[in-house]
């Protein structure tokens, strides 16, 4: 960690003595000898975190930490102060200090509390910069995406929308196809009509075939009046064949037709009707395959494949999930009327490595979730599901602090030696130095926990 941190206290051996340890520990300390000094300071350099004494003769700490807030509210303050005094703590952490330590200080615990206030600074910096991107972004309206290959899609989305040509959407489940569907139409000259979406794979034959057409009284049981069918209802509008793939052999004839004449015949009717639609379909499944395996017509298929969208699947969309997951927060927060701020950095670490086979619903889905469990300001990991949790069970991190809480010592000094044995690759004279221990000593404790040496 580095950072540059602003110490005030009006000891000043133990201000010099808190600037030797932070500068040891490779922070710019600044060192104030009191609180009039540190706002001085504060107005005229930025610092990344402060700490502060509380009792302290001018202007105490309390009141410097109102005022240093006034100059930079994001500052993370954290205050010291003696045992006796936790009230006071406790009213400074109301007015916004980050956290408090008690004195004497525990030199551990201080390092901890300082790295964690700098992490939340960068948290609360990258949040702020994600929000900026959100807004620049956001041309295709609410499809989120700043990878190169999603800004090639919007791309393409832009050119072939406002043309009258057919056009597949293919990619994994998940992906956005609706939403692409309906970004397509949005910015075409039909926008002002109806988009009609039709979920082919939700009808038997003979139901989708009523559903697209519509029917004639009495040419079915149950047909008691006349109806007209989505193609009608899309008329000078579009129709979006959602699921594409499951439409049955028989279906896709009269399909084909419907596409090639831009004409339909209701059930029960033999008829034609022109319709004026633009079309759009949408499937997870490879169609092509589909073909060479006789499920899925050919003629139809290349009617339908005139123009080609493959909505990538989240995985390949380099630095879109902290986007998205940005974006669902803010929603859901808005949802549930919750003031959330962000992700720990270990939960924007777990949604960024895991794969995502959901896709963009698995994410949305999850940071619901999340928003709706968290206690605080911030998702941790504990909000997600066991899914994703589960999925990095079996990967043997580096244990971070928060997991070692609840760990005995031993046990930590073990995973110590076992970590730095393998950053050392089995060299004990250079891990007994990294732990600032003798060659024999380590060895006791190899011995002593029978640590297995892996080279
Ligand atoms: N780029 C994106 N930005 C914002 N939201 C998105 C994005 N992509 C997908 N979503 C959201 O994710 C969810 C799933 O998207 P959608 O229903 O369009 O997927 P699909 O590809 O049609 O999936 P399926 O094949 O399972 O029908 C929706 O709630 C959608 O709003
Ligand atoms: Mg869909």
């Amino acid at each position: 960690m580095s950072g540059s941190i602003l110490i005030v206290d009006d000891d000043k051996a133990h201000l010099s003595m808190l600037e030797t340890i932070f500068s040891g520990w490779g922070y710019t300390a600044t060192g104030a000898e009191d609180g009039a000094d540190a706002i001085e300071e504060v107005r005229e350099r930025s610092f990344d975190c402060v700490l502060m004494d509380v009792r302290m003769a001018n202007i105490g700490g309390i009141e410097a930490l109102q005022r240093i807030h006034e100059y930079n509210p994001s500052i993370p303050v954290i205050i010291m102060t003696a045992y006796s005094s936790v009230d006071v703590a406790v009213e400074a952490m109301k007015l916004g200090a980050y956290d408090y330590l008690t004195k004497p200080l525990n030199f551990d615990e201080l390092r901890l509390v300082v790295e964690r206030s700098l992490e939340h600074m960068s948290l609360a910096k990258e949040n702020r910069s994600l929000k900026l991107k959100l807004s620049q972004d956001s041309r295709l309206g609410n499809i989120i995406g700043s990878s190169e290959v999603m800004l090639e899609l919007t791309q393409m989305v832009e050119t072939v929308a406002p043309t009258e040509a057919t056009v597949l959407i293919t990619g994994e489940s998940g992906t956005g196809k609706e939403l692409f569907a309906r970004a397509i139409h949005d910015l075409s000259d039909r926008k002002d009509n109806e988009l009609v979406t039709v979920n082919c794979a939700a009808l038997t034959d003979t139901l989708l075939e009523s559903e697209l057409f519509g029917h004639e009284k009495g040419a079915f049981t149950g047909a008691d009046k006349r109806r007209e069918g989505r193609f009608m209802q899309a008329n000078k509008g579009t129709i979006f064949l959602d699921e594409v793939g499951e439409v049955p052999m028989p279906m896709q004839a009269k399909l084909l037709r419907a596409i090639q004449e831009r004409e339909i015949q209701r059930v029960g009717s033999d008829i034609p009707i022109h319709v004026d639609v633009r079309i759009i379909a949408a499937t997870n499944r490879d169609l092509l395959d589909e073909v060479k395996e006789g499920k899925f017509r050919e003629d139809l298929y290349y009617r339908l494949n005139v123009v080609n969208l493959t909505v990538p699947a989240l995985v390949d969309r380099d630095g879109d999930v902290a986007l998205l997951a940005k974006f669902f927060l803010d929603r859901f927060a808005d949802k549930n009327r919750k003031k959330m701020k962000g992700f720990t950095p270990a939960a924007m670490n777990l949604l960024v490595k895991y794969p995502w086979p959901g896709n963009v619903r698995e994410l949305e889905n999850s940071i619901e979730r999340a928003v709706i469990l968290s206690v605080g300001d911030y998702i941790t990991e504990r909000d997600f599901p066991a899914s994703i949790k589960d999925h990095f069970a079996d990967v043997t991190d580096n244990p971070s602090m928060e997991t070692m809480a609840g760990l005995s010592l031993d046990d930590i000094e073990k995973i110590a030696i076992i970590e730095t044995l393998s950053t050392t690759k089995g060299n004990k004279s250079e891990a007994a130095k990294l732990l600032g221990i003798t060659r024999t000593t380590l060895n006791n404790k190899i011995k002593k926990y029978e640590v297995e040496i892996e080279k």
